[in-house]
This record gives structure tokens, sequence and C-alpha cells, in this order.
């Protein structure tokens, strides 16, 4: 059994790792922390879990978490990267869920989260957690910086247009008009996500540019070999889980006749988590709620020159600790479904 350590348990992707893990037959939770909630029987908070885990929440100052295989980061920027270091030195391997360790240049990293990165000298050891596109280095990570949820979705949703070796669509201008539910925002009070605010609205947010477009370029690039640009506009929608991403491309003049659907159904044939829907298909967020499948159709209006590729995920299993999850599983060599193989909850 592989010992895990949650740090942060009390939160959306906390408790998503909690539920997972619960249900894991090759991992065990063996220690779990909250400041707030130091003391309480972890089913109290959850009652979903009464009779699968039998912990306690403990404050993170006096919890050990050394004697963990691996340790889960499911907390704020700037809490793993102060951490990581004496846990890796204890042997303890190292999955964060925040942006501490996803993006490579630590001045790129200070601009955008507007702190100092204290643990600079682990990114270039730092592997980036997502295993459509990084498998084998995960596999002998000792550290992995998760991809954010709206990244996942928009670098699964363009990556068989750039892997092909050579151009396919302007790599220069490519669209994302993403939507996520309101748990992508964290277990928290805020003003703007009460249900009076929250519901029965539609808006766009971080138009001028959002955190997870440094991370996003950095990974399609890497993916093409190329330097790659990109609109992102995210939109709160009123509803929990969910990420719809409606990624646009427009197709170069030598690659119009391309069969794109089968480009991609080749491209992710073997992925026990990428689902390439028939050729007409509108995936629908219901169709992934829980689940670890991230659903993909591809379009083509009109014949025409411009591809439009949707994406659907759940933005706290795929797009978070299911990911998680997957991620742990190839670093410790079981199947990497293991504990992953829900079915979607639907309606
Ligand atoms: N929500 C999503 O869809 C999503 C998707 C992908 C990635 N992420 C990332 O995953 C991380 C967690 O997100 P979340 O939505 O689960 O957040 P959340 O619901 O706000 O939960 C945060 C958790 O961290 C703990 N915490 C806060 N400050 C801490 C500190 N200084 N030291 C130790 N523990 C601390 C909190 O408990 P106490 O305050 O009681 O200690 C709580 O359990 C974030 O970095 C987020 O950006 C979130």
């Amino acid at each position: 059994m592989i010992k895990v350590g949650i740090v942060g348990g009390t939160g959306y992707t906390g408790s998503e790792l909690l539920r997972l893990i619960a249900q894991h037959p090759g991992a065990q939770v063996v220690a779990i922390t909250s400041r707030n909630e130091d003391g309480l029987e972890v089913a109290k908070m959850f009652p979903a879990l009464r009779g699968r885990l039998n912990l306690k929440f403990s404050d993170p100052a006096k919890t050990s978490l050394a004697d963990c295989d691996v340790v889960f980061f499911a907390t704020p920027h700037g809490v793993a990267m102060a951490q990581a270091p004496a846990l890796l030195a204890a042997g303890v391997r190292v999955i964060d869920l925040a942006a501490d360790f996803r993006i490579k240049d630590a001045a790129v990293f200070e601009k955008w989260y507007g702190m100092a990165h204290s643990a600079q000298d682990l990114l270039g050891e730092a592997v980036y957690g997502l295993p459509e596109v990084n498998r084998a280095a995960i596999r002998t990570a000792r550290l992995v910086g998760m991809p954010g949820c709206y990244p996942t979705a928009m670098q699964l949703g363009f990556a068989p247009l750039l892997a092909q070796g050579h151009a396919l669509v302007d790599e220069s201008h490519l669209i994302a008009d993403c939507k996520s539910g309101v748990s992508g925002a964290g277990r928290k009070a805020e003003l703007g996500l009460l249900l009076a605010e929250a519901s029965d609205n539609f808006k766009a947010y971080g138009v001028a540019g959002h955190r997870h477009l440094p991370e996003t370029t950095q990974g399609l690039g890497a993916i093409s070999g190329r330097s790659v640009g990109l609109n992102f506009v995210p939109h709160l929608v009123p509803m929990i889980r969910g990420i719809l991403g409606t990624l646009y491309a427009r197709i170069l003049p030598e690659a119009m006749d391309v069969d794109f659907q089968t480009l991609y159904e080749r491209h992710y044939h073997d992925e026990p988590f990428v689902d390439v829907m028939p050729a007409g298909s509108t995936p629908e967020t219901r169709s992934v709620r829980a689940s670890n499948m991230l659903r993909i159709a591809v379009h083509r209006p009109g014949a025409g020159d411009t591809l439009v590729v949707l994406v659907v995920e759940d933005n706290l299993v795929k797009g978070a600790a299911g990911q998680a999850v997957q991620c742990m599983n190839l670093m410790f060599g079981l199947a990497e479904t293991s504990g992953l193989e829900q079915i979607a909850a639907s309606p």
C-alpha cells in the first residue's frame, strides 16, 4: 500500500483526492492536514466517507509527513514550494496541485503569481504532470507539478494539431473560449461565488490575461517544438463542476485535405482517459462529472478553414485530483487507471 499524505484536505481538490484514494486498491491516506479543522474526524466533515476513512484532520505544523511515500499539496500557491525541499530530502515524493512547479521560468511565475519563488533550484527537476504528453518523465519523477484545470483542457484539445512535426494550423493564433463551474475557484467564501451572484448569470473574467495562459503556452510550445500564440478567455458558468472548452484554429492551406477526425482518433487511440467522440458530437460536462475522462469532439463547420475542437472535463478530477492520482499510479509503477475507472454520474 502506498502511504499518502494530503496537505489541504478540506478544500475541493483535497476532498476529491480523499474520495478517489478511498476507492484506490493500492493506496491509503495516512495523514491529512487542515489548519482550521485540527482534530476533527474527516468523516464528520465529509459524511460520504463514513466507514471508508478513519482519520482526523491535523494541523500541518504538527503533522509528520516524512513517513509518507507521497504527499499531495492541494493548497494555494506558495505552500508546496516551502515544504517540498525537506520532503524530497526525506525520500518522499511530492505532487503539487497548485502552480508552484508548473512554470519553468521563475521570473514568469513571479510575474503572474505575485510572489517570490523560494525553491527555484527544483524547477528544472519538476515534471509537468500531464500523462498524455509527459508519461515517461512522470514515471521516474520525484516532484510533479500538476497542470491547472483549464490548461489540461486546452493542451489536450490542441495537442494532436501541434504534435505532427509540421504545422497544420496557424499556431500563432490559437483561440480558447473556456467555461468553468464555480468549484474551480475553490471552497471559500467570496462575494462573486455566492449563490445570488453566480447562479442565473454568465460572465467572462481574466480577459486581459489569466494565470493559466503562460503555463498553457509553455506546454503547447513544448508539444509543437515551436512558439505558439494563444488567446484564452475564461468564463464562469452557474454550475458546480465541469469545464467546456471551445477551441478554434485556422487550418493552413497545405493542410486543407487532412482528415482531422482520424488524426485525433489515432493520436488518442491508446489513451485510457481521453475519448475522441464520433464526428458531429457535442460533448456535455455531465458526461464526465466525477470521472477522470476528458472527451473531445472535432468539428469543421461548412468544411471550411476553421477547426473547432470541443473539450469537456471535470475540473476537480481530470483537471486536478484524478490526474494527480493518475500521476501517482505512474510514479509507483501501478496500472495507470488504478482507482480511476468511475463512470460519470449523470444527471
Ligand atoms: N478547484 C479546482 O478546480 C482546481 C483545479 C486544478 C488545480 N487547483 C489548484 O489546487 C489547489 C487547491 O485548490 P482547491 O480548489 O482545492 O482550494 P480550496 O478549496 O480553497 O482548499 C485549499 C485547502 O488548502 C488548505 N490551506 C490553505 N492555506 C494553507 C496553508 N498556508 N498551509 C497549509 N494548508 C493550507 C485549506 O485548509 P486550511 O485553511 O484549514 O488549512 C484547504 O484545505 C490550488 O492551488 C488551486 O489553484 C484547483
